[in-house]
């Protein structure tokens, strides 16, 4: 989730060099990912969609395997976010980010920056093969964020989601979206961790055992993160009455059935 520096455990730090907001079991998803592209193709083109430090991409920027980079991002913002709190990115430009790809002495000559969201993107003919939505995380911010990257990526492809529990009604909406337009995928969520992934084309068949262990349950997962964002909404945003602390302790009940006419 966005929160503070996450120094990564000492066997990470050689690929994340570079602060990052995600979690160890966040970082070693995006390198199971890494993996499985390496293995399926002699070259692959990377998407990120909110790069901040670029400590997410960095993995990327070092694998030889990976040809080309564009970092998409609203620099400068301050986000809503589903929590019911606002984050503030102000004085994180795209020259800080390459400052410290630099320090951590990373080339980024592959790497091309975009400032501003995915829908302000001039079209082209670039396709990719992997991309990563980490930007404004709201519903509506990452749907639009799918519905702008999708056509962007090949046939066979994957697209990740970071803070999934917080975007979980975004990803409800994509696997929908998906399942209208026939195109085949599956939706992966990784267990104690903030990633998931659709893949799409032949890998929504494909056996990816010997790279993502066995995900959680999609049911079990969009009901934790319903409990997660309305909890997190209501010690943000709900005090017992005007200029009060927030609230320390409290219940959350199932939905209650309310009958809906009047006999
Ligand atoms: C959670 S941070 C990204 C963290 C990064 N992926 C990492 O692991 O360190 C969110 C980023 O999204 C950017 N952002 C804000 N609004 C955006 C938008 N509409 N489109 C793309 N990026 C956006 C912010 O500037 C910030 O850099």
């Amino acid at each position: 989730m966005s929160s503070g520096p996450i120094p990564p455990s000492p066997e990470l730090a050689a690929d994340f060099p570079v602060e990052t907001q995600t979690s160890d079991a966040d970082k070693a998803f995006l390198l199971d990912m890494r993996r499985l592209f390496r293995d399926l193709a002699p070259a692959y083109d990377y998407l990120e969609i909110g790069s901040y430090l670029g400590g997410s991409l960095a993995p990327f920027l070092s694998d030889p395997g990976c040809r080309a980079i564009l970092s998409v991002d609203e620099r400068g913002a301050t986000l809503p976010d589903e929590r019911g709190a606002l984050f503030d990115y102000a004085g994180v430009t795209t020259g800080s980010m390459l400052d410290r790809l630099h320090r951590a002495g990373l080339a980024t000559t592959k790497l091309a920056t975009h400032d501003g969201p995915i829908d302000t993107l001039p079209a082209d003919d670039r396709r990719f093969d992997l991309a990563f939505i980490d930007g404004e995380h709201t519903d509506q911010a990452c749907f639009r964020d799918f519905l702008w990257a999708l056509p962007l990526m090949k046939p066979t492809s994957a697209i990740m989601f970071h803070d999934s529990s917080l975007i979980h009604k975004a990803i409800r909406l994509i696997a929908l979206v998906l399942r209208q337009s026939d195109r085949p995928f599956r939706l992966l969520k990784k267990a104690d961790s903030e990633m998931s992934a659709v893949f799409l084309g032949d890998l929504a068949a494909r056996d990816l055992d010997g790279y993502f262990e066995a995900g959680e349950t999609i049911a079990d997962f969009y009901a934790a993160s319903e409990l997660h964002v309305l909890t997190a909404n209501i010690r943000n945003r709900v005090r017992a009455g005007p200029g009060e602390e927030r609230l320390v302790a409290f219940t959350v009940e199932p939905p209650r059935a309310e009958k809906a006419y009047l006999d």
